[in-house]
């Protein structure tokens, strides 16, 4: 595995695996098959309602839990400061573990200064190893930093080659944030994986486009956590640690145009609010 460094010290795998919109059974079912082919770094979050089903399958593997890296998110509506100490707390109960590795506040609305403050707490009392921002923009990561003591450790944010994320990398690096990418397969747009610089190189490396896309972002410093419910594209996509793209495909896949598939609304939009409790676990 290639692992990054983050600023305080925590290694983070670079490759891990995404539970996004799956079910708990799917998580039952695929999870293990994931563990099994050598993923070690799951992302959840309250909001994917899986994050019990995470905690089962990690326990029941038998590997030990130091060597998983475990990120889980917060949602706004437990921003408040005390709401967010004890969504902490319950967060670590679903998974039914004594800390995660990574907590990150997953929308960039309302009152994520304060919910700030209880991230830095739980990372001060040992519940959380590292803390990040997930979907915030410049100047909302900016609010952040203005009133933290610990600097966020990580961004996740949507990166793939069409939304290669390279101004706010650029912004981000000094500080010592490690980017997280999100969709990085475009959420299976087949049409990312149609691009000509992408094909060219896979061809030319006799793998995927898609494993050309995970190597790519991983070669620029970026974390990524595909998710996918085939043991095939498990294998492939680990897979992408062995080979390496030239600093010609780097570039020409630089090159592609930028067309984000999502862009982050400044107010929260409606489904922000209408999230059913995290305890009904689906
Ligand atoms: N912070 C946030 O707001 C946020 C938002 C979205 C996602 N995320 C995180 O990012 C993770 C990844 O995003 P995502 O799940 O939405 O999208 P994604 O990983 O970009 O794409 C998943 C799709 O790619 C396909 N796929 C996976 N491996 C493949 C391969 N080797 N070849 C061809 N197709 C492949 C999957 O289909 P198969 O099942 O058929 O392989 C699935 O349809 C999520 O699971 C979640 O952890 C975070």
């Amino acid at each position: 595995m290639i692992n990054f460094k983050l600023s305080n010290g925590v290694e983070i795998p670079a490759l891990g695996y995404g539970v996004f919109q799956m079910s708990s059974a799917e998580v039952r079912e695929h999870l293990p098959q994931a563990i099994a082919c050598g993923f070690r770094h799951i992302d959840t979050a309250n909001g994917y309602y899986n994050e019990v089903a995470v905690g089962e399958a990690v326990r029941a593997c038998g590997i030990p839990r130091e060597e998983f890296f475990i990120t889980t998110k917060l949602w706004p509506r437990d921003y408040g400061y005390e709401d967010c100490r004890r969504a902490i707390d319950v967060s670590l109960e679903r998974l039914g573990m004594d800390y995660v590795d990574l907590m990150l506040l997953h929308q960039p609305y309302g009152a994520y200064t304060e919910a700030w403050r209880s991230l830095e707490e739980a990372l001060a009392a040992g519940k959380v190893r590292a803390i990040g921002l997930s979907n915030f923009p410049r100047h909302k990561f900016q609010e952040v930093m203005d009133v933290a003591t610990v600097t966020p450790q990580v961004a996740q944010v949507e990166l793939n080659p069409r939304c290669n994320q390279h101004a706010l990398k650029e912004w981000l690096e000094p500080l010592g944030v490690v980017l997280e990418g999100w969709y990085p397969l475009g959420h299976g747009d087949t049409e990312l994986l149609e691009i000509p610089a992408i094909v060219q190189a896979a061809k030319a490396h006799g793998v995927t486009p898609a494993q050309v896309c995970l190597r790519w972002a991983i070669q620029e410093g970026n974390v990524v956590f595909p998710k996918t419910l085939n043991p095939e594209h498990m294998r492939e996509n680990l897979a992408v640690l062995d080979f390496e793209l030239t600093a010609e495909e780097m570039a020409a896949i630089d090159a592609i145009p930028q067309a984000p598939y999502y862009a982050v609304p400044e107010e929260a939009p409606a489904f922000i609010n209408e999230m059913p409790p995290f305890d009904q676990q689906m």
